[in-house]
């Protein structure tokens, strides 16, 4: 598919399945060095604290017109009560910079909104300036950094962002 073509009215944000974890899985592979297991996504669908989200792209093959539905990112967060913790958000290195991280994001907060959370908090490697713009941009702020966090030694930035103020 050629990305010029992408229109953001075909992506679809729904719950994940079964079906969407395979791609989940490659998706985390190839943005993180230390990333999740198969099992760890299948788990996540067990959990009854677990809010997991994969966007979708529908597109048709310009001389086909086959149709497909690719998943292009997702994100996952535990709820508890009143707080909420995003452990994951990841989008398909061809489909970044193009609104699909923020849309999920977007969808997520909306939902934590019904869900009448209050406290929201992440954490993000310090130098992950695109991740860590995405998150200000929607009010995410600083809080806390916790020293050497992840397995080289990356320091990690702790944001909290306050709902229902
Ligand atoms: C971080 C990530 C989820 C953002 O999703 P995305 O779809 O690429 O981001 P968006 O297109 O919604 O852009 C969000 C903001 O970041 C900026 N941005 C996105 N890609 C950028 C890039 N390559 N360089 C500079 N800025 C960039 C955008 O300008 C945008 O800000 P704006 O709306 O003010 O213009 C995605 O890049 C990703 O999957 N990265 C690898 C995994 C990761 O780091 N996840 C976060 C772990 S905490």
């Amino acid at each position: 598919m050629e990305l010029d073509l992408i229109d953001i009215h075909r992506l679809i944000i729904e719950p994940a399945t079964l079906e969407d974890i395979q791609q989940v899985y490659e998706i985390d592979k190839e943005n993180f060095v230390y990333h999740w297991s198969l099992e760890s996504f299948y788990n996540e669908l067990k959990y009854k604290w677990s809010e997991f989200f994969v966007a979708k792209y529908k597109y048709a093959q310009r001389f086909t017109a086959e149709l497909f539905c690719e998943v292009v990112g997702y994100i996952i967060c535990w709820v508890f009560d009143k707080e909420a913790h995003i452990t994951n958000l990841s989008v398909k290195r061809k489909f970044q910079n193009k609104k699909i991280g923020s849309k999920l994001l977007a969808y997520l907060i909306n939902v934590l909104r019904q869900k009448n959370v209050e406290h929201v908090y992440l954490e993000v490697r310090e130098r992950n300036f695109v991740a860590i713009k995405l998150y200000q941009k929607f009010g995410f702020k600083q809080i806390a950094l916790r020293e050497n966090f992840y397995p080289d030694g990356e320091h990690a930035i702790v944001m909290n962002l306050e709902l229902n103020p």
